[in-house]
């Protein structure tokens, strides 16, 4: 039976994040108002339960507004559109991966409005949200945290509370700095092996039952093996969380030679125009780079989620 919650929620960005997450609270019961700046993005959501406002500012008379977009700028837009009126939600949930300093900027404008904040961005893409393994770090007053938690589990299965202020967003950054490097280093390796005279698939799944397998590395597995690059994250917005990462070590004083180096390299890959599809073309671009073209190897790969 889904679980009726009497708190009303708006939701803002129906992306490829933020549609699976709203789905998740309206099939869940929730009473969800979503608004996406391309309306009709948001429209399917309706066969959900889910209602679809016309401007953002209807979502301000929501109990707990949850915001999902995709840079600090565009939060800054759709909240200030969001609080333009007299209305104003209890709670504002933020989940886009953004920096620490806008999600402070943001904190400041909201606690002068009266306003609770909670930082909770994810880990987890679009598949993970429906296979129901997405993850939430957050951060924030813990009463705000505990008034939104049966929203998010809702939505995740982890919600993880780190502690006051913005410290969810530097849990973020190293996570998908390391989301990066990884994805760089697995490019590396499939291709010194395939280039070595081992099929990809074999190389990836004695890989995914080491030690060294993960849960990424198991779901990228058809992607590498078929060069099935359907975004799940565009190379852009992997940018921009390297560029985070970076920004936070020079403010940390913390050296991040394998970060900087992987920005470089997706830098080169956006450089040369490979900006529509996943940011696991990396692994086209290593393989250019070794001299190789790749096929797709038509090999049947389990993703660990389906
Ligand atoms: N994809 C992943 O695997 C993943 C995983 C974890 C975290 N994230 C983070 O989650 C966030 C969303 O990622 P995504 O992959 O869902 O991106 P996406 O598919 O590109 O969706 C972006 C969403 O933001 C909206 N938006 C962007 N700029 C806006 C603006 N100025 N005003 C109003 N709406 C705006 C878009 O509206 P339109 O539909 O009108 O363009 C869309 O709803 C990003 O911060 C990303 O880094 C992504």
């Amino acid at each position: 039976m889904p679980t009726k919650i009497k708190s009303t929620v708006g939701w803002i960005g129906a992306g490829r994040m933020g549609y699976e997450m709203a789905g998740r609270l309206a099939r869940g019961g929730a009473d969800v108002l979503v608004w996406n700046r391309t309306k009709e993005k948001a429209e399917p959501l309706k066969k959900h339960g889910a209602k679809v406002a016309d401007e953002v500012a209807e979502l301000a008379s929501r109990d707990i507004v949850f915001c999902m977009v995709s840079t600090w700028k565009d939060v800054k837009e759709v909240v200030g559109n969001l609080l333009k009126g007299k209305s104003k939600p209890k709670l504002l949930v933020e989940c886009s991966s953004i920096s620490l300093e806008g999600s402070a900027e943001l904190r400041e404008m909201l606690e002068k409005k009266g306003i609770q904040y909670l930082a909770a961005p994810v880990s987890g893409n679009a598949k993970v949200i429906k296979a129901g393994r997405l993850s939430f770090v957050c951060s924030g007053p813990r009463k705000s945290f505990e008034q939104a938690l049966p929203f998010l589990k809702m939505i995740a299965p982890g919600a993880s509370y780190v502690g006051e202020g913005e410290l969810a967003r530097i849990v973020k950054i190293c996570h998908n700095v390391f989301l990066g490097v990884v994805t760089q280093s697995l490019a590396e390796i499939t291709i010194l092996a395939q280039k070595a005279g081992v099929p990809r698939h074999a190389f990836l799944e004695f890989m995914n039952q080491s030690v060294m397998g993960s849960t990424f590395t198991r779901y990228k597995a058809p992607a590498f093996v078929n060069l099935d690059f359907k975004v799940t994250f565009t190379p852009h917005l992997l940018r921009k969380d390297m560029d985070l990462g970076l920004d936070a070590g020079r403010r940390f004083e913390v050296p991040m030679p394998l970060a900087s180096a992987t920005r470089d390299l997706i830098q080169s890959m956006i450089g040369q125009g490979w900006t529509e599809q996943d940011f696991a073309t990396l692994l086209l671009q290593q393989a250019e780079a070794a001299g190789i073209k790749l096929k797709p190897e038509n090999v049947e790969v389990g993703d660990g989620l389906s």
